[in-house]
Parts: structure tokens; sequence; C-alpha cells
């Protein structure tokens, strides 16, 4: 079976303490893992190289970054490089949430190049693509999320596109409740594997874990994650409740 995974999206919320709470809390967490599950906890910066001690005793659990910069050094104040990520004990890195693409104009290209710089680094990118709610009211999602895979996943080899794992998020469905229904989820989740199938084949596709987002919680995440091409979600606003990301951890299909 594919990697069934639930990852946790934190934003930028918590203050340090805070973070610390909700760190211990899910490393305390009784949880019975099925062997291929895996939980990836995307946290601030600041607290990347804490949630990996309150974590590691867990190997379930995966620490992950929410952003990276295209460059590997040098004089970019603010930004925080791939290799640097790696030097902290970094698995896995977002590349490309809505929120990046919107409020900070990172383009497919851009993302392209944050792939690049991620997986030199032997980061596992967490690549998001979605559509708004007006292309999916022109019924134009297929087309749209299509060319955000061709422009920042196609120039990969079969080698790199194998370690990545796809995130469909809605931003319809971002922090609004509203959620796809699981049908929705499952239509463009069968959409998005015959895209990256037509490129680097059917095996290779077949292989490749593709998360949902947008507005998963304890009530609705075991009916979408039950689809057959969804394979977990990343969490945002429900990820802030250890109790409920464990309920969303324990929804994973076995
Ligand atoms: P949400 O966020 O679960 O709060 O809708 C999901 C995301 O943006 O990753």
């Amino acid at each position: 079976m594919r990697k069934q995974i639930a990852a946790a999206n934190w934003k930028m919320n918590c203050t340090l303490n805070e973070a610390k709470e909700l760190l211990q809390s899910l490393g305390n967490k009784k949880i019975k893992w099925n062997p291929d599950h895996q939980s990836v906890i995307a946290v601030p910066y600041p607290y990347l190289l804490i949630a990996k001690e309150y974590l590691e005793k867990d190997p379930h659990f995966f620490v992950s970054a929410q952003n990276v910069y295209t460059k590997h050094s040098g004089a970019y104040t603010g930004e925080v490089s791939a290799a640097m990520l790696q030097s902290c004990g970094v698995t896995h890195v977002i590349i490309g949430h809505s929120e990046r693409r919107g409020y900070f104009q990172e383009s497919n290209d851009m993302l392209a190049e944050k792939m690049d710089a991620s997986l030199a680094h032997n980061l596992i990118p967490i690549f998001c693509c979605g559509e708004a709610l007006d292309i999916r009211e022109a019924g134009a999602q297929n087309d749209f999320v299509e060319k955000q895979i061709r422009e920042s996943l196609f120039h990969l080899d079969e080698n790199q596109i194998q370690k990545v794992i796809v995130a469909y998020e809605p931003i319809w469905a971002i922090g609004t409740g509203k959620t796809a229904s699981s049908a929705q989820a499952q239509e463009m989740h069968a959409y998005i594997r015959f895209v990256i199938a037509e490129k680097f084949g059917k095996e290779i596709s077949e292989n490749i874990s593709i998360l949902y987002g947008g507005s998963v919680k304890p009530s609705n995440a075991s009916e979408i994650f039950s689809q057959p091409d969804v394979d977990g979600g990343l969490v945002g606003g429900a990820s802030l409740n250890a109790d409920e990301f464990e309920k969303i951890i324990n929804s994973l299909k076995s």
C-alpha cells in the first residue's frame, strides 16, 4: 500500500510555550500505528529543533518546515535554505501552499526551483496544488491543477518524482469549514495521478501519496481518506489540537 500520511500544517500559530505543550501532547499519544502510516508535523521555523526532540521517540512522526528558499546560502536576509533544514534534521518541507502562492506571489517556476533545492538536500517535498472557487465554478479546475503540476514537477527525473508527496488543497476549502465532498476529492486525486502517470508512468504514479487538504477534521477525515486515491490529509486548524489530530491520524486508511 502507498504510505498513508496525516500531515499537520500549523501555519503561523503558537508561541513557544504553546508549541511545547502541543508537541508534548502529541509525543505522548499512544497511537497504534499501522506500518504504512506516518504523521508529518510542519511547524514554524523557530520550533523545528524542539519538534524533533519531542517527537523523535516515535518513528512514525516526522518534522517538516512550511517553506524553504531556492538558494543554498548567501545574502538573502530572512530566508532559510534546504541545506539549513537538512542540517537541523528536518525531513520534509511544504512547497507551494496556496497561502504562499497568494500572499507571497510564489509562481510555478519559483516552486520548481524550490523543489530542486529541497530534493538536492534530501528533503521530501509536500507539493501543494489546488484551485480557487472561481476556477472551480468555471469548471476549469483540472486544467488549472494540471498546469501547476506540469510547471513545477515535470522537469524532475524518475528518481526525484518518487520522493514527492502531493497535496491537493482546493483554496475554497482551506480554513473555510467548507470541505470538498469525498467524490470531488477522489475525482481530482485520480486526475492528478493520471497526469503524473502520463509523464512518469503508471507504476511511479501509483506509488505517490496524494493528500487532501481543506477543512479536514475528525468528523470528515475517515470518509475523505477512504477514497481510493486519497492517501491522507494536510490539516491546518484541526492539527492545533492534539486530541483532534490524533483522531485524524487514526482515520487513515488501513
Ligand atoms: P485547514 O488548512 O485544515 O485549516 O483548512 C489546511 C491547509 O491549509 O493546509
